[in-house]
């Protein structure tokens, strides 16, 4: 229930905005200059944890970029789990708790890892500080994934030419994952660290082990790119890892519209890519 002086329909209330500061994954020079300015305009920094008094992947990123962290910082408790009533009632408490300062008319920045609409918790806060405060004005600054990070710091493509591309949670499970290989040339697998051994096996039956690349908390101090992914078997891997798999021996359909139906002679494809 939203207290009666958080009300929009109070005429005298103006809200501050809801900002969604995407970090990047890791490396304080891919913050943007926007996202760089909002943490410098005296907005008040909440950042998400699991637990109480946990330590901040996304604030230590600001941290490491030099940035002065402010006195009233505060962290907003989002717990792992499927309780549906403990969720239920964080939620609750961490919309209301953003709710009333934004009351203040100060703006609230929400430091998030990587971008802010990928895979983030900002988009449920937003919405449930919305739900509170229909008025309330919710921006988001956009930012580097941590699969394009990801990508880059392995040096190979996510997608190429008419290439087809897939990010998902790797939670889905083998069968799915097996599935998608046959319709997508590259597969970004998510939150694989629960079913990292079960994804190896299957790589490994597909013949895809080789084109397959393990990144765990790309960016930061403790990066790691493992090519051999075989080796990983076994292994406890970071929560912040994921594998990007390439699968070179993918049929593809005919192109209904687009470059491949045009002339081969006459399609230079780097050009195409330049003009996008
Ligand atoms: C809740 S999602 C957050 C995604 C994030 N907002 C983004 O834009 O990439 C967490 C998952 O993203 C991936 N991830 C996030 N940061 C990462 C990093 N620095 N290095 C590797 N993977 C990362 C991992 O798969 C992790 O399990």
């Amino acid at each position: 229930m939203t207290p009666p002086h958080l009300q929009a329909s109070q005429p005298a209330l103006r809200f501050g905005r809801l900002i969604g500061v995407s970090l990047g994954p890791g490396d304080p020079d891919l913050i943007t200059r926007r996202g760089w300015a909002a943490l410098q305009s005296g907005a008040r920094w909440a950042y998400p944890v699991k637990r109480a008094e946990e330590s901040s992947y996304a604030l230590g990123i600001a941290r490491r970029g030099g940035l002065e962290i402010p006195a009233d910082v505060a962290e907003l408790v989002f717990p792992m789990t499927r309780d549906a009533t403990a969720l239920a009632k964080a939620w609750t408490r961490a919309a209301s708790r953003t709710v009333e300062w934004l009351a203040s008319g100060r703006d609230v920045a929400f430091l998030v890892e990587g971008d802010a609409s990928t895979y983030s918790t900002f988009r449920h806060l937003a919405r449930a500080v919305r739900e509170l405060a229909p008025a309330v004005t919710v921006e988001t600054i956009p930012g580097v994934s941590s699969f394009a990070a990801a990508a880059a710091r392995a040096d190979v493509a996510l997608a190429e030419e008419d290439e087809t591309l897939a990010i998902i949670p790797a939670a889905y499970g083998v069968p799915v994952i097996d599935h998608l290989l046959d319709e997508f040339d590259t597969l970004v697998l998510m939150k694989v660290k629960p079913l990292l051994d079960e994804v190896l096996d299957l790589l490994e039956r597909r013949g895809l082990i080789a084109t397959s690349c393990f990144i765990e908390k790309v960016g930061s101090p403790e990066e790691r790119v493992v090519r051999d992914v075989a080796s990983l078997r076994g292994e406890k891997v970071n929560y912040l890892s994921l594998l990007l798999v390439q699968n070179p021996k993918r049929v593809r359909g005919e192109l209904r519209r687009g470059c491949r139906k045009r002339s081969e002679a006459s399609y230079i494809p780097a050009a195409a890519e330049a003009a996008t």
